[in-house]
């Protein structure tokens, strides 16, 4: 049974679980019911999204996300788009409360009277029945101009296989599939997927489109927010595929006033080798965006930044993908947004960091000036803040002027203290 709510005429009545995103504006608050703000796509996201998406040519008709949890990417669609959007969302409670946060924000961008919220529905039920959902719709059935789909995954696990996406991907597709308005750029869908999957799981999900519709353009997005991790993963299909772009990287900005960097190819895949070589003074250690390195785009970017082809990959896997080079990176642009450290080798480290030695690391790190030393390798999670605060402390209000971080080499048992460029011009050269 579907049941149909107006998100010009809801009630908030009931609803809990009410919460400011962090990444929205002041004052547009959110209601996520049944456990849904962690299912949410933050504000920031949603509306870079759907700004994307404006770009290219959508046919007439509806934006339709058929599992629509609290409908913030819906409501950033329609708000961003102008066009009505049907949301479709299994759980009762998160499906009014996509309504009500719809009418939010059509209220803060006062367009309330505006036909793209008046034209707007959202429903609770299987988003995988278009029969079921258009029998509640009425009259107001349109053609779908555009898909979004971000199914819900198991949480709390690292991998996770494509059956366990719910809705399942082939429903959903093989189902609205003779309900999109026709279009030259073929149909227009969007997939956002769990940032786990896996190259061979893209394969299998690339597999599955093709069945539906073969031949469709794709491009696979990796996004992230700096954070070490990749944020979403998402495949563009069809009317809003980049030609001539196969993948793309996308680093979301810490404020909203500020554009994303984007980075983009058309090449393939190519998989990058590690090449472990001694430990050495002088050499430069580069921490990046563990999401550019995921996205297969960190090569390209790389010859671009470094003035050396000859670098190194000591970790390509997990949060802190680090690589080694003879030069200093030359950053133009926002490039400072895809790197969590650099700096140049000044020592080797060969004891281990503990509580026991870190007053070691605190004369080493004094005898090269440094103000600051943030430990960025892998570090029993209870002992990091301890060795960190320690570091902290000591070097505070000493003669240190130098900013830099620990990493780790890959073979033996060395950590490299490195010391970061300065921007500021009267402090020595390192
Ligand atoms: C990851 S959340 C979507 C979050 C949403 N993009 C947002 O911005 O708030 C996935 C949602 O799919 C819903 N879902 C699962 N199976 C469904 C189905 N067969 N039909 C409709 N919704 C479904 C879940 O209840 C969940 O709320």
């Amino acid at each position: 049974m579907h049941r149909l709510f107006n998100p010009s005429d809801v009630s908030s009545d009931g609803l809990v679980e009410h919460a400011q995103d962090a990444t929205a504006p002041q004052g547009l608050g959110f209601f996520h019911a049944k456990e849904g703000r962690p299912l949410a796509t933050p504000w920031q996201v949603a509306v870079l999204r759907a700004q994307a998406v404006a770009k290219h040519r959508l046919p007439e008709g509806v934006v339709l996300d058929c599992a629509c949890g609290s409908g913030i990417q819906l409501a950033a669609y329609a708000s961003t788009l102008q066009r009505p959007v049907l949301g479709v969302e299994l759980d009762e409670e998160r499906a009014r409360a996509s309504a009500v946060n719809l009418q939010t924000v059509a209220g803060h961008a006062q367009a309330s009277q505006a036909a793209w919220f008046l034209k707007s529905s959202v429903v609770a039920g299987d988003g995988c029945d278009p029969r079921g959902v258009q029998s509640v719709l009425g009259a107001d059935v349109q053609a779908v101009a555009f898909l979004h789909l971000d199914p819900a995954r198991p949480r709390n696990s690292r991998t996770h296989a494509l059956e366990e996406m719910q809705p399942p991907l082939h429903t959903v597709l093989e189902s609205w599939a003779p309900h999109f308005a026709p279009s030259p750029e073929g149909p227009a869908v969007l997939l956002d997927l769990s940032p786990r999957l896996t190259s061979s799981q893209r394969a299998e999900v690339e597999g599955i489109v093709e069945a539906v519709w073969p031949g469709i353009a794709k491009t696979w997005e990796w996004t992230s927010r700096g954070r070490g991790r990749v944020d979403r993963l998402a495949l563009w299909l069809g009317g809003i595929a980049s030609e001539g772009v196969a993948r793309r990287f996308v680093r979301v900005p810490a404020s909203l006033a500020d554009l994303p960097l984007m980075l983009s190819t058309n090449e393939d895949e190519t998989s990058l080798t590690l090449r472990h070589h001694p430990p050495k003074r002088g050499e430069h250690v580069s921490i990046l965006d563990a999401a550019l390195v995921e996205s297969g785009l960190a090569t390209a970017w790389f010859n671009r930044t470094g003035s050396d082809r000859n670098h190194r990959w000591a970790f390509i896997e997990g949060r802190r993908p680090q690589v080694h080079h003879d030069d200093v990176l030359q950053f133009e642009g926002q490039d400072e947004w895809l790197v969590q450290a650099t700096g140049r080798v000044v020592e080797l480290l060969t004891f281990a960091l503990d509580q026991s030695t870190v007053d070691r690391l605190v004369e080493v790190a004094l005898e090269h000036r440094m103000a600051s030393v943030k430990l960025r390798f892998d570090l029993d999670p209870a002992m990091q803040p301890i060795l960190q605060g320690s570091l902290d402390r000591q070097l505070r209000r000493r003669h240190g002027v130098r900013e830099g971080f620990v990493a780790r080499h890959p073979v033996g048992d060395v950590l490299l203290l490195c010391v970061s460029p300065t921007k500021d011009e009267d402090s020595p050269p390192i």
